[in-house]
């Protein structure tokens, strides 16, 4: 039976690929952009009676506060998942002596601040689906943001202020799983392999065609065992 999916972040890269692989398999979709109407992607999409674009800047509480408000409306009965995966990567190839508090700051603020606060405005959204249904989140995350995989500290050219973040990201994945648990959510962090979008760069190797129809995979196969969890795209466990 079709879902309904929030999708941040999805103007282009793994938010966009998403978007068309919900879509085409007949899921309802509100895909949330700073700018849905100057998304090529999701312009090219529009026909499609499924997709409802949302404007969603995840750095203002407004935005925030309106597109809850409008996916309130059109769902009235509720979301049964919501993909947190709008993020930036801040610059390239800082360490931590080359990285400023700003930098530090403005990536958290993107990675985990802001998916706490669309976060706490959608869960309300999602509840409304009643305790008996099974409802997701999934936070992207990153094998970046895993400690104990790391093994060097710059996170293979990242920034520290990126690996930083995500390894923030999996934290608040697992005080959200903790609390949601209880309602029959199931929470857990994602990490979609190194992909070939802006952020990936085209040396990548991995599609986004295939990193997202992996994460999908996980995602309809996840149970209540795997909340508070990290998978990559193959469904692998990643260690903290
Ligand atoms: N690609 C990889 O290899 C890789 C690996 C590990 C993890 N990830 C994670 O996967 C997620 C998606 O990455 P991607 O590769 O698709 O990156 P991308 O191509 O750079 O796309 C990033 C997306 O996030 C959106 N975004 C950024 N800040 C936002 C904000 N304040 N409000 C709303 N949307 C915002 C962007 O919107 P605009 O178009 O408006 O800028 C864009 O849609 C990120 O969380 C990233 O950290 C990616």
């Amino acid at each position: 039976m079709a879902k309904t999916y929030i999708v941040t972040g999805a103007s282009r890269g793994l938010g966009l690929e998403f978007v068309k692989q919900l879509l085409k398999r007949g899921d309802i979709v509100f895909a949330a952009a700073r700018n849905p109407d100057s998304s090529k992607g999701l312009q090219a999409l529009s026909g499609n009676e499924k997709l409802h674009l949302v404007q969603l800047d995840a750095l203002s509480e407004e935005s925030i506060k309106a597109a809850a408000a409008e996916i309130e409306k059109k769902a009235p009965e509720g979301v049964d998942v919501l993909i947190n995966n709008a993020g930036i990567c801040g610059e390239m190839g800082l360490d931590f002596e080359q990285t400023s508090k700003n930098e530090l700051v403005k990536v958290f603020e993107t990675n985990v601040a802001a998916v706490n606060e669309v976060s706490k405005a959608f869960v309300p959204i999602l509840r409304k689906r009643g305790a008996g249904c099974v409802k997701k989140i999934l936070n992207m995350s990153s094998l970046l943001g895993s400690i104990s995989s790391m093994e060097d500290a710059t996170g293979y050219g990242f920034g520290v202020a990126y690996c930083v973040s995500k390894a923030g990201t999996n934290m608040l994945t697992r005080a959200m799983s903790s609390k949601l648990g209880k309602e029959n959510f199931i929470v857990y962090s994602s990490h979609p392999g190194w992909v070939q979008t802006d952020m990936g760069g085209g040396e990548a190797p991995v599609t986004t065609e295939a990193s997202i129809s992996g994460m999908l995979a996980r995602l309809d196969s996840i149970t209540a065992e795997d909340n508070g969890k990290f998978f990559d795209f193959e469904s692998k466990t990643i260690g903290w």
